[in-house]
Parts: C-alpha cells; sequence; structure tokens
C-alpha cells in the first residue's frame, strides 16, 4: 500500500517527518480511514484495520497533538461514521465533518509546528460520483478546515485518502505538501505511516491525469444519462487528449510523483538493428525495439525507486494520433544515494502501432505503422530518440468487429499551418459486415450425442479421452442445466461466496464435473458468511506502484487464499479504462491508460495462477458508469475499442493467460456484452485465442445476437450463442429447475439454438474444470448434510407448527424438534434492494452458521427456495437471523423431512 502513495508536492522537505517533531491532525478520516470503496469490490471482512493517527501514535517518533486527538476523538463519539441506511449502495461518497473553531486550531498551532489534514472519500458500485460537494468536490466543512489551519500554521500538509482522483481546485500556496494516499485495504493506515514517516520512501506515480476542473475530460459531458453514451473523444483519453489539444488544462499529469530523492535518466540507446522496417503486408520481420537507460538517484540523503515511461509520438499519418501514448514503462530496483541501474526495455512492435478502422491508410481493419518520424521520450517532455519509417507496415491484419451500426462524430486532430493541433471532428466508420452470416458461418459441428458411457472428466485430465467423447454423453437437459451458475452464498461452496457453477446437478456431478466457486473481488475474498480474509488496496494504488513484480508477488498469496478457501476463480482484477473521474467504480479499475491496465492485470492473473486460482478479468466491456448500468449503451468507434478500451483484456489473456473472463451489464453498439458475439467470440476467442470461460455479470441481461433488440434476464439462448458460456447467476438449487425461466429449451425446439452451440460452451466450462482444485478434490466440499447440536433445554422454546417458523420482525426463534433426521431447509423471502443490489442475512442455529441468504430484488414475489440440507437432533435449537444489508425480509423457515 505504501509503494503506490503518489506525492504531488512536498515544499521546504515536510515529508520525511523528523524525529520529535510537533504534529497536529486534522479531519475525521485519520479515525475514519478508508481502506477501499464500497459494494461487492471492496466487502471484505476483516480481522483487523488499521487508521492514519493511531498507527503514527504507535510508531512513537513524532509528537502528536494530543488536545486535538481528544477533540476528535470526543466528538466521533456523537458523530459516528455514517453507514447509510445498510441497503445496497447507500453508504455516503463522503462523512461530516467536525466544525474548527478558531480557537480549536490556534490552540493546536501553538503547541504544534506542523499540521496534517486528511481529506477522504470513497465510492463503489452501483452509484457513480457526483460533481459535487461530498463527492468530487469538497465540501463546506472541508474547505472551511484547510483556511483555517493554512491561516494558522506555516506548515500544512494534505493526506488524500480517496478511491479516486477528486478535484484538487482547492489546493493553495500554503500547502506544503500533498499526497494521494488511496485507499489501501486493511494496512492502508500502518502504509502511508511508513511514508510519511519516511520508512517509505514514496515511488508512486499517478495512473491518472489530474486536471484543472471535470468538465476539462472530454467524456464528462457525455457521462451519466441513462440509454447511450457516447464515446465521442475516441481514442483521446485522458493524457491522449490532454498531451494533444489542452496541454494547459492539466494540473498533475498522468505518470507524475515525487520522491523523497531525485532521479537522473541518462545513457539513453536505442537498439535499431532489431527493427528492420518492410512496408506492406507481406514478410514483416520486425520485432521491435530495444531500448536501454541508465537511472541514477542523484540525492545525498534517501534511498528510493524511479518509474521509467516510454512515451511514443508516432505521426500524425492519415489516421491521426495522440502526441504521447505510453509504450512500456519499468521501475527501477530500490536505489541508495548515488547508486545506478541500467534498465534494458523491449517494446514490441505492436505497442506502436495503431488501428485502421475506416481503411484510410489502405489497410483496414488492421494494425498499421504508417510513414514517418517515431520518437520516444523517457518522460512526457523529453526526447530520446527517433526512428523513421518509409512506408505504411501493416503489423497485425484483422478483421472489423464490433463496429457501430450508426455513425456518430468523433475527435480527429488537424494540424494547422503553425504546427498546432485543433479539435476536428470525423465520422465515424460504420458495420460493414454482415453478422447473421459470420455467425452461421462459423457454428461449430454438433457432437453426437453418445449418453452415459462411464466417462469421467477425469479420463480427459488424464487424456484417456478427448473432451469432445465426454461431451458426447451430456444430454439436451445436462447441456442446458451446465450453463447457469447458481449463487448467491451457494450452501455447497464456501459459504457466502458469489457463485457455484460447473457441476450444478447430481447428474452432472456423477460425470465428476465439479461444482466450483467464485468469490469477489477484485481487493480480497468476500465471503458474506462472516468470515474473514486480506482486505487488500484498491485496483487504483496497485496501478499507481507501476511495479509489475510487486502486484504478481501480492496476488501470489491472494491465490493462496483462495485456494486455502476452496475458491476457484476471484471475480477480479477489473480492469476497466478509467474513461472519466465521476466513474463510481474506478477504485476496483487501475487506470486512464490501457497498457498500465494490462500490465497490471496480467501481473494479478500470473500471481493468482502462482498461488494456485484464477483470476476473472471483469467487467468486458467499457463499463464507464454506474449510473443506469444496465441499460447505458456505450456508442464507440472500433479503434477505440480495440485501441483503449479492450486493450487491458488483450494484454491480460496474451501476457497473463488469463482463463476466465466477465462481461458487463451494458451493451455495446446496441448488443449487451453478455449476448455479444463479436466481443466475446470473434475478438476474444479467434483473435486473443483466449481458450477460458466467460461468465456474465450478477443477473445480467442479453438481447438477440444478431438482431439486437430488447434485453431480458432470461435470454440465456443469445448468451450461449454468443459463447458466454455461463449465466450468473440463478437461485441455489436453480439450475435443474430453471427457475429464472430462461429461454434456452424453447430456442433449442425452435431451432434458433443449436445443440453444437451449447456443447461448445460446455467444453468450456468442463476445459476450465480440469485445473481445479475442485477437480482434484472429487466430491462437495460441504457434500454431507451439516449436523446440528441441539440443546437440552431453551426457555420459552415454541414446539413448531408444519415444521415452520414464521416470522415478522423477531431476529431470534427458539424451538423445540421433536424428531432427529435430515432436513431440506427451505426459505420464503422477499427483498425491495435497488437495482440487483445484492442483500443478505446469515441464519445461525444454536450459534452455528446454518446458511448463508444471500439474493437481488425479487420484483414484488415472495419466493421460496431450498436454502440448504442439514441433520438435526431432537431438542431445542435458537434460530438467529443476523442481517448484513436491510433490504432483505425473512418470511418463513420451513424445515421439510427427507429421510
Ligand atoms: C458486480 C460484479 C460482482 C458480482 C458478484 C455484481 O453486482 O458488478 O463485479 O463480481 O456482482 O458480486
Amino acid at each position: 500500500a505504501a509503494e503506490g502513495a503518489v506525492l504531488l508536492k512536498n515544499e521546504n522537505n515536510f515529508l520525511p517527518l523528523k524525529n520529535e517533531e510537533n504534529v497536529a491532525v486534522f479531519g475525521r478520516c485519520q479515525f475514519d480511514y478508508y481502506r477501499s470503496g464500497t459494494g461487492s469490490g471492496g466487502a471484505v471482512n476483516v480481522e483487523y484495520t488499521t487508521d492514519f493517527i493511531n498507527s503514527l501514535i504507535s510508531r512513537n517518533r513524532v509528537n502528536v497533538n494530543q488536545v486535538l486527538y481528544n477533540t476528535y476523538k470526543e466528538w466521533l463519539v456523537d458523530n459516528p461514521f455514517n453507514k447509510g441506511d445498510g441497503s445496497w449502495a447507500s453508504e455516503p461518497w463522503s462523512q461530516v465533518e467536525m466544525f474548527l473553531s478558531d480557537e480549536i486550531v490556534s490552540n493546536a498551532a501553538k503547541i504544534s509546528d506542523k499540521a496534517i489534514i486528511i481529506i477522504g472519500r470513497t465510492a463503489g458500485e452501483d452509484k457513480d460520483n457526483f460533481n459535487e460537494a461530498g463527492s468530487y468536490l469538497l465540501t463546506n466543512e472541508e474547505l472551511d478546515m484547510i483556511d483555517k489551519v493554512c491561516a494558522q500554521f506555516n506548515e500544512v500538509g494534505v493526506i488524500i485518502n480517496v478511491s479516486n482522483i477528486i478535484d484538487m481546485s482547492w489546493e493553495n500556496d500554503k500547502i506544503n505538501m500533498l499526497i494521494y494516499a488511496w485507499h489501501g485495504g486493511m494496512e492502508g493506515g500502518n502504509a502511508i505511516v511508513d511514508v510519511v514517516l519516511g520508512d517509505v520512501t514514496p515511488s508512486g506515480k499517478l495512473p491518472d491525469t489530474i486536471a484543472y476542473n471535470i468538465d476539462d475530460y472530454p467524456s464528462t459531458k457525455n457521462h451519466g444519462g441513462s440509454t447511450q453514451n457516447i464515446y465521442e473523444e475516441d481514442i483521446y483519453v485522458g493524457y491522449r487528449y490532454f498531451e494533444t489539444f489542452a496541454q494547459d488544462k492539466v494540473k498533475y499529469p498522468f505518470g507524475y510523483g515525487l520522491s523523497y530523492t531525485t532521479f537522473d535518466i541518462d545513457d539513453f540507446s536505442l537498439g535499431s538493428e532489431s527493427f528492420i522496417p518492410k512496408s506492406g503486408t507481406s514478410n514483416l520481420a520486425l520485432s521491435g525495439v530495444e531500448i536501454s537507460l541508465k537511472v541514477t538517484n542523484t540525492g545525498n540523503t534517501y534511498s528510493g525507486k524511479e518509474v521509467v515511461q516510454i512515451y511514443l509520438e508516432a505521426p500524425m499519418g492519415k489516421l491521426g494520433r495522440p502526441k504521447r501514448e505510453l509504450i512500456a514503462f519499468a521501475k527501477t530496483k530500490l536505489l541508495k544515494p548515488g547508486q545506478s541501474e541500467t534498465l534494458s526495455i523491449s517494446i514490441p512492435v505492436e505497442n506502436m502501432a495503431t488501428f485502421d478502422d475506416s481503411g484510410i491508410t489502405g489497410y483496414k481493419s488492421a494494425y498499421v505503422l504508417e510513414k514517418g518520424a517515431y520518437k520516444f521520450y523517457t518522460k512526457t517532455t523529453t526526447f530520446s530518440g527517433s526512428i523513421n519509417i518509409d512506408n505504411t507496415i501493416v503489423v497485425e491484419q484483422l478483421e472489423e468487429a464490433l463496429a457501430p451500426s450508426a455513425s456518430f462524430k468523433r475527435i480527429k486532430p488537424k494540424v494547422g499551418d503553425n504546427g498546432n493541433i485543433d479539435i476536428d471532428f470525423e465520422d465515424v466508420p460504420t458495420q460493414t459486415i454482415n453478422l447473421a452470416n459470420r455467425i452461421n458461418s462459423r457454428m461449430p459441428k454438433e457432437i453426437v450425442l453418445t449418453g452415459d458411457k462411464g466417462y469421467k472428466l477425469n479420463d480427459v485430465k488424464k487424456n484417456k479421452i478427448s473432451m469432445e467423447k465426454f461431451i458426447a454423453q451430456l444430454s439436451k437437459e445436462d447441456l442446458e442445466i451446465i450453463v447457469r451458475g447458481e449463487g448467491m452464498s451457494h450452501p455447497n461452496v464456501t459459504p457466502g461466496t458469489a457463485s457455484a457453477f460447473g457441476g450444478v446437478s447430481t447428474n452432472l456431478r456423477n460425470f465428476g464435473i465439479p461444482l466450483m466457486c467464485s468469490s469477489d473481488g477484485p481487493s480480497g475474498i468476500r465471503m458474506e458468511s462472516g468470515l474473514c480474509a486480506t482486505l487488500m488496496p484498491i485496483g487504483t494504488l496497485l496501478a499507481a506502484t507501476w511495479d509489475t513484480a510487486l502486484i504478481e508477488q501480492l496476488y501470489e498469496m491472494e491465490g493462496q487464499e483462495l485456494s486455502g478457501n476452496c475458491i476457484e476463480l476471484l471475480l477480479g482484477p477489473g480492469i476497466n479504462i478509467h474513461r472519466n473521474p465521476l466513474n463510481g467504480r474506478n477504485f476496483e479499475y487501475y487506470s486512464e491508460d490501457p497498457l498500465l491496465t494490462g500490465k497490471i492485470a496480467a501481473a494479478v492473473v500470473r500471481g493468482i495462477r502462482k498461488g494456485g486460482a484464477e483470476a476473472t478479468l471483469k467487467h468486458f466491456a467499457c463499463n464507464s458508469q454506474e449510473t443506469f448500468r444496465h441499460e447505458i449503451n456505450a456508442v464507440i468507434s472500433e479503434r477505440a475499442l480495440r485501441e483503449i478500451y479492450l486493450k487491458g483484456f488483450e494484454i491480460a489473456i496474451k501476457e497473463g493467460g488469463a482463463h476466465s473472463v466477465m462481461t458487463a451489464y451494458n451493451p455495446i453498439n446496441g448488443h449487451w456484452t453478455a449476448s455479444n458475439y463479436d466481443l466475446t467470440t470473434t475478438i476474444l476467442r479467434k483473435e486473443w485465442k483466449f481458450d477460458g470461460i466467460v461468465m456474465t455479470d450478477w443477473w445480467a441481461r442479453m438481447n438477440d445476437v444478431i438482431d439486437g433488440g430488447k434485453a431480458t434476464r432470461q435470454d440465456l439462448a443469445n448468451m450461449v450463442k454468443a459463447q458466454n458460456d455461463v449465466y450468473m447467476v440463478v437461485g441455489n438449487y436453480g439450475a435443474e429447475i430453471n427457475d429464472n425461466e430462461d429461454n434456452i429449451a424453447q430456442y433449442l425446439a425452435n431451432g434458433k439454438l443449436s445443440l453444437a452451440e451449447l456443447q461448445r460452451c460446455a467444453m468450456n466450462i468442463c476445459k476450465f474444470a480440469l485445473n481445479t482444485q475442485a477437480l482434484r478434490r472429487g466430491e462437495l466440499l460441504f457434500g454431507k448434510p451439516h449436523f446440528f447440536k441441539a440443546c437440552s433445554t431453551i426457555e420459552g422454546a415454541k414446539s413448531l407448527v408444519d415444521n415452520s417458523i414464521h416470522i415478522t420482525t423477531e431476529k431470534t426463534h427458539s424451538f423445540y424438534f421433536d424428531q432427529s433426521g435430515e432436513y431440506q431447509v427451505n426459505v420464503s423471502y422477499f427483498s425491495n434492494a435497488k437495482g440487483i443490489g445484492q442483500t443478505t442475512c446469515n441464519v445461525f442455529l444454536n450459534d452455528a452458521l446454518m446458511t448463508t441468504i444471500q439474493i437481488g430484488n425479487t420484483h414484488g414475489k415472495t419466493p421460496t427456495k431450498k436454502l440448504a440440507d442439514i441433520q438435526l437432533e431432537k431438542g431445542f435449537y435458537t434460530l438467529r437471523l443476523d442481517f448484513v444489508s436491510s433490504e432483505l425480509e425473512i418470511k418463513k423457515i420451513t424445515f421439510i423431512n427427507i429421510n
């Protein structure tokens, strides 16, 4: 967490604090220090957490202003942290700040020399940031705090404990120090204290551009609508836009970050022999460029690490290119004062190419290098070398995919006579291929059904039979069932996790297909059952480290934790592009840049695999806003998709070897991503050679794979046609009975869906299962009904009528059970959760967890569902309901004897 802190300002060596310095700390978040964003991405139960002030005091190195500490502590008793009303996405993005009288501040200034102010913000799933006080902007109370502290103290520093960049217009000359600490997970408080005290020299760099004003981001004007979001800025996202068109709008540039020491980069050399340009499509003999350079710590006091960033300035050509594109980066080891490190950086030619979606270069649907000078920079401003290309080179010929059906205007640079670049617009090229023909001509071949031949999935693993031979045994019904994942909090997998998938029926399990488990993600294992796990730093902080080796190491430990908890898949990393600072889920995601995003994601994927589990790249793709996240149509060019929004996924798959992808909620150019053939078949599998599983997001919607149109949660047939393998999620025990009432059987019957398409998804799922611990384990994790011991007596216990407990408001119910045996527990419940909010209640029997009920909105109905199979003995029990969220009502719990 300390490695991701980004120091923006450090005048008069404000940091690191020196021993015995007198420091006053302002702002409630010194205690209520944010550790992660909200929603599924940060909901990890932790054994402990750290805050700033207590971590600082515990080091006993500086003199913390005790009076001020006590003032805050007392005020917090009456002003506790506001978590909202307990419903989904109800936590506010900021907390009320304590009013500071002039007296409090001037008294603090009498005994303390330095003031540190903590500004905190959170954000999360299902609710965007807003350009309002308390979200992107500071509140009046926060501004007042900054004013008063700056008026009384000569030395002021601000620690920004946020999930996402915030407006920085409040910064003034009296503030000597600014540092983005982000949310550092459970160790966040300790980590930023490491930095503040100088035990760690900051080496983080901004993964996003901080502009002066939210309206300076070209995507702002299209953000937040309810039906469509037009990606008018095209590939000019973040610094690509600012460097090309609006350098004067940048307050802190992408890649910026100070250290306690200083560095020089010299001895730059460009290996030209590796680069043999040949024009046209044939005999492509270039692989890339080799850059070597030396980084020296030129300071006298502090050791530190530097991030070398290589940017390209490509010729404008016919397509138009951003003035700067990050094409490689590397981080040094910890360099002592005076120490140097020589870095060799290989840059594959793909990183320098651009995608022609119109054919203007003569090579439509290809990655090309247009003729001209390609200049390299080590920072956005330092020119470091160049190469020349005489004729346009095709780097990779692909086929058109995902182009919009109707045109719209996108930004294109126009170079004026004076060399200035202005914003111009051009029409976005539209779809020219026939999607129906593409899908129909690439239909998989049906494998003739053989019925049960006695083969188990392990026989494929042992190379005794082919996967085709194995799949041939599955009946039409088995194939329908296998594409339905169940959840959340499935009783047969690790308690409180997001889904169980694969062997969701006894029949499938009899073929040896294991019941596998996935859990959120991405910042640690989310177990709504109350089990604890490690809460890691948020994605944005991870990206700010620019340290792929470190991230790989961290996620190797995460992989071990997953595997130790019998979880196959982490539902992360989230790797959507930070297109606009107002996206509520930016905290889970990495950066405005696709290369940084992809490299960090690849490290996460490799790490988790080394640790014994697998990662899931999500949300594929274009989840750029949370407002209307199920409906908002990303209207976008193929070029912007390929170069910006899909690129991180491509890198994580090609370099990280990811085996699992989760599609997003939104449509892209009218096709919902969960049933988007070109997205999940043409590009993902055919072009990128992805051979893992694709799942939908939870309770996602799909529409017609060819015609688009209205989307529903029942359209699994079109999901399968697109080769999105698993629907997440139907109810627990709902796959066999088709409780979601999906349309697979209907489409099979009318011929709109072929058995072969279902078999293709089944093969993807089974192939994925081959390398899981669930397969190695060979049996259900919680296969045997859990046994609950009775008490000999409980005062006030009642006998059950119809073996049922009718629940109104009481949270505990004591009862007498007169017959021991195995029971199926059913529950009737109701939830009016906003959107598809996940509501949770843990059910305990005599203080042992029986099961977790975790569901979305029940749409006005009160369904009855099977919860679990358990064993009870004759005697007394207390059933206790422990509600994690407030929007769930449990109506009735019934015990049905099954033996
Ligand atoms: C989120 C996903 C998450 C899933 C399961 C959805 O609401 O969008 O990112 O993995 O729930 O919790």
